[in-house]
Order: C-alpha cells, then sequence, then structure tokens
C-alpha cells in the first residue's frame, strides 16, 4: 500500500497516438510508418514499471507494426493484448496477476483474443504464466521482442509461445521504436546491468549490460529533434557505466556529442549509480546548457554497513562527495533519490542514519520503497527479518521527513520566474490549466487563457518553452502565471 513513489507526482500523458518520425532508411532498418489496413489485426500494448519499459514497448509496437497490426488505445478493440511487466518488487508482480484475472474476461468475450507477457515478469513467471493462469498463450522475455510476430502468428493458430533467453548483444539498434507523440521521448542507450545490487532483480530479468554505439544514439537524437521532439531522455539501467567499446567513448562523451549535435534539445538522463558518477560527467552537464540540471541519484541507504550488505560498492562518504562536486558544479541543480527501507538486517539506528542522511542532504524530491525479497537475489536467501509494521513505520517516517523537504524547497521558487517547457493540459483541470516541466524536472501548473470573453488566446503551444512566475508551491508540484512566452 505505501509501496509507491509519493514525490515527482508525474502529469505525463502516455496516449498512444502514433507519430511519423524522419529516419532515414539508409540508419535505421524499420519504417516507423504506422500500418493503416482497415483490416489490419489490432495490439493494445499495456506497460508496467520503469521508463525502460516504456521505451521497450514503443520497439514492440515498432516490430508488431512491421508485421502488419494496427495500434490501439483501447483494450477492448484489441486481437492482441501484451503486458509489458514489472518485476521489481512484490507489489508490481501483485498488480500484474490481478489485470490478468481481470484480461479473464476478455477472453470469454472473444474467443480468438491473443494475450501476452513480456518484460521482466516472463523468464520468472514463464510455468505459472503458461500452465496455472491459463489465460496467457505467448510470453517473451526483454531481449526476444523480434520473435513477437511470428509468436503471436502461432497463438492465433491456437499454439502457445514462449521466448525468453536473455543475450548478450541485443540492443535493438536497427529497430525504430513506435514512439508516443508528445514533447518528450526516449532513447534506450544500453540494456541489463551487471552491478548485481544484492535486493535487485534486474540483472537476472534483463541480463547483462551491453550498450548501443554513440553514432547511432547521436543521429536518433537529431532525427527526434527534427520530428518535433523537445526533450530526449537517455535510458539504461545504469547510464554512467555506457561504453561505446568500439569508439572508446564513456557517457560523458555521448552526453557532449549529444548536447552538441541538437543544442536546442533539452536532455535528461536515467537512472545513475554513484559508483560511477564521474567528475567528467559532472562538467559536461555543467558545461551545457541543454543538458538538464537534474540528478536521479539512487543512495539506498544511509548506512555503510547496509550500503555493503546491500552490495552498492560505494559509501555514505563517497555519496556525499559527488554531490559536493555535484554542487560545485551546478549549485542549482535538483537531485532526488531512491531509498528501501527494512534491508535484511537494518536497524532502528541504520534506519536513523537514512532519514539524517536525507535530512542533511535535502534531495528535491525521493522515491521510496518497503523492501522486498526478489526470488534468485543473493538478498533472497537473507532472512527478511525487519517485521513488515516496522518497515511501514520506518517508511512513513521518511515519506513525512521528505514531503516536508520538497515542500520547504519549492515554497523557496515562489517569486521567481522559471523556464517552462509546456507539455499540455493538466490532468486534473484540462479545461483551464496546463502544465510542463522545469529543467530540473519540477512540474509547474498554470492557468491556459483561450477564452473568448477575455479574448485572449494563449499564444503558446506545446512544445514552446515559456516563462512562468511562480506564485503557490507544494511538495509534488509549482503552481504560478504565465510571464512571458518567448
Ligand atoms: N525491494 C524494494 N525496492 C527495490 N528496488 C529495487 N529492488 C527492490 C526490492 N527488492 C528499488 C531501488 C531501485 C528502484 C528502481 O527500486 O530503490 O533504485
Ligand atoms: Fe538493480 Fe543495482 Fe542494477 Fe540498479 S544498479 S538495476 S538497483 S542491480
Amino acid at each position: 500500500m505505501f509501496d509507491l513513489p509519493v514525490l515527482n507526482a508525474s502529469e505525463t500523458s502516455l496516449e498512444s497516438h502514433l507519430l511519423s518520425p524522419t529516419l532515414h532508411d539508409n540508419v535505421l532498418q524499420s519504417s516507423p510508418k504506422p500500418h493503416s489496413s482497415p483490416n489490419a489485426r489490432k495490439l493494445y500494448v499495456e506497460t508496467y514499471g520503469c521508463q525502460m519499459n516504456v521505451s521497450d514497448s514503443e520497439i514492440v509496437k515498432s516490430v508488431m507494426n512491421q508485421s502488419g497490426y494496427a495500434m490501439t488505445d483501447k483494450p477492448d478493440d484489441a486481437d492482441v493484448i501484451l503486458l509489458n511487466t514489472c518485476a521489481i518488487r512484490e507489489n508490481a508482480e501483485r498488480k500484474i496477476h490481478e489485470r490478468l484475472m481481470h484480461l479473464k474476461f476478455y477472453k470469454k468475450r472473444r474467443r480468438n483474443l491473443v494475450v501476452g507477457v513480456l518484460g521482466c515478469m516472463a523468464e520468472r513467471m514463464r510455468d505459472e504464466l503458461m500452465e496455472t493462469k491459463q489465460i496467457v498463450d505467448v510470453v517473451v522475455g526483454p531481449d526476444e521482442y523480434r520473435k513477437l510476430p511470428e509468436i503471436v502468428a502461432r497463438a492465433e493458430a491456437g499454439e502457445k509461445g514462449i521466448a525468453v533467453k536473455l543475450s548478450r548483444v541485443e540492443t535493438y539498434d536497427d529497430i525504430e521504436p513506435l514512439r508516443t507523440e508528445g514533447v518528450s521521448a526516449w532513447i534506450s542507450i544500453m540494456r541489463g546491468c551487471d552491478k548485481f545490487c544484492t535486493f535487485c532483480v534486474v540483472p537476472f530479468t534483463r541480463g547483462r549490460e551491453r550498450s548501443r554505439g554513440l553514432p547511432l544514439i547521436v543521429t536518433e537524437a537529431q532525427q527526434l529533434w527534427d520530428a518535433g521532439f523537445k526533450e530526449i531522455t537517455l535510458l539504461g539501467q545504469n547510464v554512467n557505466s555506457y561504453r561505446d567499446e568500439g569508439a572508446g567513448t564513456d557517457f560523458a562523451d555521448l552526453l557532449k556529442a549529444t548536447a552538441r549535435a541538437v543544442p536546442q534539445m533539452r536532455i535528461r538522463y536515467s537512472t545513475s549509480h554513484p559508483y560511477d558518477m564521474s567528475d567528467k560527467l559532472i562538467a559536461t552537464m555543467a558545461e551545457y546548457d541543454n543538458i538538464c540540471k537534474y540528478i536521479h541519484l539512487p543512495v539506498q541507504s544511509g548506512s555503510d554497513r547496509v550500503l555493503e550488505a546491500m552490495n552498492r560498492h560505494y559509501t555514505v562518504a563517497h555519496y556525499k562527495e559527488r554531490l559536493r562536486t555535484i554542487r560545485d558544479f551546478m549549485p542549482h541543480c535538483a537531485l532526488s533519490t531512491d531509498i528501501i527501507v527494512g534491508f535484511p538486517t537494518e536497524t532502528a539506528d541504520e534506519h536513523r542514519m537514512t532519514a539524517d542522511l536525507m535530512a542533511e542532504v535535502r534531495f528535491d524530491g525521493a522515491f521510496m520503497f518497503l523492501y522486498s525479497p526478489r526470488e534468485g537475489t543473493k538478498a533472497w536467501k537473507m532472512e527478511d527479518d525487519v517485521p513488515h509494521d516496522e518497515k511501514v513505520r520506518r517508511l512513513n517516517e521518511i515519506i513525512a521527513q521528505q514531503q516536508d523537504i520538497s515542500n520547504e524547497i519549492n515554497q523557496r521558487a515562489i517569486g521567481t520566474t522559471e523556464r517552462v517547457l509546456v507539455e499540455g493540459p493538466s490532468r486534473r483541470n484540462p479545461e483551464t490549466a496546463w502544465f510542463g516541466r522545469t529543467d530540473t524536472n519540477k512540474i509547474v501548473v498554470f492557468p491556459h487563457v483561450t477564452n473568448q470573453e477575455a479574448s485572449v488566446a494563449a499564444g503558446y503551444v506545446i512544445g514552446d518553452t515559456i516563462n512562468i512566475r511562480i506564485t503557490k508551491a507544494s511538495p509534488a508540484m509549482l503552481t504560478g502565471v504565465v510571464e512571458t512566452i518567448s
């Protein structure tokens, strides 16, 4: 129940509109033009979990579209429903099981409906999903999406299909994602993770770390700019250990090359590991205005003993030193983090160290989680000895503390003017308010005046960067009024 990120509440819309990008044929094999044949079978993809999964779903849609499937954003209209799953915590898996039970009804109504499970749950759950949960026809892991059309076609003929092998080389480098239209795009720059934090299932579900080549990533960024995107996020489980082996380039080189290639584009990246957060990377961020001044740097715990048990490869002192360097280079850089409470053997004192670290650092936001044992990980073999109630108590304590800190930080923005990239109508009041983000990744909501009586047109469109004067603040967002639109 509490196992949710409480801050950075996102207003990002993930509506499934199709985009017509302009990637060069000689660079990427697949044409992204969506098929529009009226008789095409329809695919609905539902995505759970992290941004990597959102990005992977765009690969899946592209692969299926190339095989003649049309996309739909309504499960009721779909001939094929694919759930791209997350296994990071038990809660995430429980959601999928609940969703599958619900899909049973769809299947009863439509005999030919194909239901598939993709992503991180595929490997671990294949037997259970296929046998005990009879509704699943197709199970495909994160490195096998090229096989999807063939496997789905066989499922349509009544044969169940599985493909869950992990690869050491697959990066889908030549497949152009079928992206959701909008202002922001994801670019997956690497896959997998070699860090093996003892609590984390990702190295097992997504396999070994491998990077895409630098030139193609930079070309993709340029093509996204030409297609009208205003912001890109370079994505990987641990982007700091990105390496183009052939060229001998690292993540800072990639960031620099991208920042230069698309100087008007806002560039973000996620996620970083404190161990690999180099001076070179920090200096590169500081050097380019179009690299957003926001870093998500998961610390997980404020206790060195717990960090060691987590196999995190850094100490609290190292983490704090990295933050000092970040703040020396970029005094206004926003910071967020991930925290796990109740890791096996964590004492009340060690939890206090985490709370103290958070109070000292004053993160802009934090994603805070109850430890959840994951089969196959090293921590799985440890006794999950912090009682659930105690975990919840620890979690609530740091949530309350972080809410106050985020609130205080945001209150200080009142009266300032922020550059905001306009993303569109606010989810809560789409008629009267729009929202956007600062380069420090804060959501800003502002009145959108197009009202005839006032005879004022808004004067800006989605994708513009405008100046907003901040008038109000809460822990999760800022509110303001449009000051100037250029
Ligand atoms: N239990 C709780 N939280 C976890 N995370 C990863 N694995 C677990 C787990 N087993 C959290 C970490 C990571 C974030 C993506 O999810 O904080 O940084
Ligand atoms: Fe998981 Fe650690 Fe890799 Fe992040 S760095 S994906 S927490 S193993």
